[in-house]
């Protein structure tokens, strides 16, 4: 397992301030090591019609690929105050777009340290680009 970029997790805690979370007040931020070694961050971002909220790493990977990058080396997952967070489905299916199954993640564990775990762990047997070239 690797260790954290120097500057994933202050990244990752820097743009969770942003995070607009007015309705579960569930403050996240995430920050995605490009594989071009550039850190791009993001919060969530919610909305008055609930399912239009926004998760952080999805902003964080939404902002990786506008900033020209298509390969996820890391990324660190951190909430505000204490407590746990992990990536939801729809997030580990996002980042499996874009990251290998050794890919670590590391996510804010329960007394703040950062825990790593790895997509493949997060995401087992995963459905990628590599089942839509199968020919059956
Ligand atoms: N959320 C994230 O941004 N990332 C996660 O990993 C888990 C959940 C957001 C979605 C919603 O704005 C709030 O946290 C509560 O679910």
């Amino acid at each position: 397992m690797s260790t954290p970029h120097k500057d994933l997790l202050k990244s990752a805690q820097a743009v969770r301030e942003n995070a607009y979370a007015p309705y579960s007040k569930f403050q996240v931020g995430a920050a995605v090591l490009g594989a071009d070694g550039e850190i791009y961050a993001g919060c969530n971002v919610e909305n008055a019609a609930y399912p239009e909220g926004a998760c952080a790493e999805a902003n964080a990977i939404a902002a990786m690929v506008a900033g020209g990058c298509t390969e996820i080396a890391q990324i660190a997952i951190v909430k505000k105050g204490g407590g746990k967070v992990a990536p939801c489905g729809g997030c580990r299916q996002k980042i499996n777009e874009f990251a290998g199954a050794d890919v670590p993640i590391f996510v804010q564990g329960k007394d703040g340290a950062l825990q790593p775990y790895t997509l493949g762990e997060l995401l087992p047997v995963a459905f990628g680009k590599s089942n839509l070239e199968t020919d059956i």
